[in-house]
């Protein structure tokens, strides 16, 4: 179950119909996390004012983008072979644009034009502004590249094209980049710096979204409780700032305060929490406004401190365990989900075993786990040996998968025979005849539409049933 959330994380495509003739067509792919959907929105808007409708249909589209990831090793191969997909089309459409754009773009920079002989365009994730200006020199058959980094750039005042979603939840990013150099993450070098974004536009954006009848806005960042505005600029400036700038700055509780406020009847979620900069401030946000939704996601990499301490987490595990305490103690019902990385460099069978107990501990919710991967470039690659055998990786990360299913499937039962307000999102995927929505702790609700229900509608669920990843219930 939790690879096929893995896999859904990586390969999901955003879409969207255009409607307009004479526009150009612009078929735009996303992978990896949700900030690459959220950033491939801000994209398509600079590129609907260069007279691009986005298209589902490849062999119509007169330029191709995917906004790439580089997390993993694997989520590289999948562009790769995703790439070579568009030889035939590119033979029969010699005038197609192919570009790349994100972290991937990024990282490899000259070399994936050297590379990949299909890709007329790279495009790091500061750079999209400049898209109109690059398609032209594409236009004209020269290859373009733009790559460069800003401690500045949020697209603060760029409206987002929604893409593909249902109408009814919504990505608003809030921080870009992020400073926290945990040394097998990749992130740092391809987003650069930290940087926030101005509360003004972010509330204007969730106002946009409440007017056009969406329900749920979730606030994005690498690191969201690290979230700092004092009027623009890289979050590690803050201390060159004027007195009045640092006086009226603004945190992560404060803002997450001014959209519960301002949106009462708006479910607002946030993600990713890193656990050393979580204060407690947020949570006694989150427990003061019946709208944020009760879910943490609170990723962990490890629960052995030596292994935390060569990744470069900023917390042991016993801080970690505290920070689970005191959020069960501010916000009870408050659901908590992990990311894990089984075999990081030197991880022996007692750091794997810690990280097993630490999860029977926190009886998580669910969780995103992974094998750790090298990146080329990263602190880790540059002094560590990536020295546990890719089977041992392999049965450690089958076990915590196994552990979290058994942990997931409690949590799942402690939801059913009781009553939750669930939102509407959409059809079942499985079934016609059955709503799917979630509950505020974050869990996939299924049950049968009855009434006069439609998409968007808040409504009470009885939760009768549920698998490890699934509630079943009905319309109470
Ligand atoms: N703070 C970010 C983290 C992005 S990366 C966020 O917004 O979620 C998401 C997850 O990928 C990380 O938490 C980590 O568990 C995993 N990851 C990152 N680098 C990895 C690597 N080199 N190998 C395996 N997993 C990795
Ligand atoms: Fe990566 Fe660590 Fe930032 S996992 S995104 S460097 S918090």
């Amino acid at each position: 179950m939790e690879k096929e959330i893995i896999e859904e994380r990586q390969g999901e495509i955003i879409v969207q119909e255009s409607s307009a003739k004479n526009m150009k067509k612009l078929f735009l792919e996303s992978y990896g996390c949700q900030m690459n959907f959220s950033d491939s929105e801000i994209v398509a808007s600079i590129l609907n004012n260069e007279g691009y409708n986005t298209t589902t249909q490849l062999e119509e589209a007169d330029l191709i983008l995917l906004n790439t990831c580089s997390i993993r090793e694997k989520a590289e191969q999948t562009i790769r072979r995703r790439l070579s997909q568009f030889n035939t089309i590119k033979k029969r459409k010699p005038n197609l644009t192919i570009g790349v754009l994100g972290c991937m773009a990024e990282r490899l920079k000259t070399k994936f034009l050297e590379e990949e002989h299909l890709v007329d365009l790279v495009v790091g994730p500061d750079a999209y502004r400049d898209l109109p200006h690059l398609l032209k020199d594409t236009e004209d058959g020269r290859n373009a590249i733009n790559v460069i980094l800003s401690k500045e750039e949020t697209y603060a005042d760029i409206s987002p094209i929604r893409l593909g979603g249902n109408g009814v939840t919504a990505f608003v990013s809030i921080t870009r980049g992020c400073d926290n150099m945990c040394t097998f993450c990749v992130v740092p070098f391809t987003r650069g710096r930290e940087r926030s974004r101005d509360p003004h536009s972010i509330l204007k954006e969730c106002r946009e979204l409440v007017q056009n009848e969406y329900k749920e806005i979730t606030l994005l960042g690498q690191n969201v409780d690290s979230y700092l505005w004092y009027g623009g600029g890289a979050k590690k400036d803050f201390d060159k700032a004027t007195d009045l700038q640092k006086a009226t700055a603004v945190n992560f509780a404060q803002l997450l305060d001014l959209v519960a406020t301002a949106y009462p009847n708006t479910r607002i979620r946030f993600s990713t929490s890193n656990p050393q900069d979580m204060h407690e401030e947020v949570l006694h946000v989150m427990a003061k406004h019946e709208n944020i939704c009760k879910y943490i996601h609170l990723p962990v990499q490890s629960g052995s401190t030596a292994v935390l301490q060569r990744m470069n987490r900023q917390h042991t595990r016993e801080e970690y365990i505290e920070l689970l305490d005191k959020i069960k103690r501010i916000v009870p019902d408050c659901a908590v989900s992990h990311d894990i990385i089984s075999g990081f460099c030197g991880e022996t069978e007692e750091e794997h075993e810690d990280t097993l107990s630490l999860m029977k501990y926190a009886r998580y919710d669910f969780g995103y786990m992974f094998a750790y991967s090298e990146r080329p470039g990263t602190p880790a690659h540059k002094k560590m040996k990536d020295d546990v055998p890719v089977e041992v990786k392999k049965r450690r990360l089958t076990e915590i998968i196994d552990l979290q299913q058994k942990l997931s499937l409690e949590k799942m039962q402690s939801y059913t025979k009781k009553v939750h307000e669930v939102l509407i999102e959409g059809t079942s995927k499985k079934k016609e005849d059955q709503w799917y929505g979630r509950i505020s702790q974050n869990a996939v609700v299924v049950f049968p539409k009855t009434g006069n229900t439609s998409t968007g509608d808040f409504v009470k669920v009885l939760v009768t049933d549920c698998t490890s990843a699934t509630l079943i219930g009905e319309i109470v």
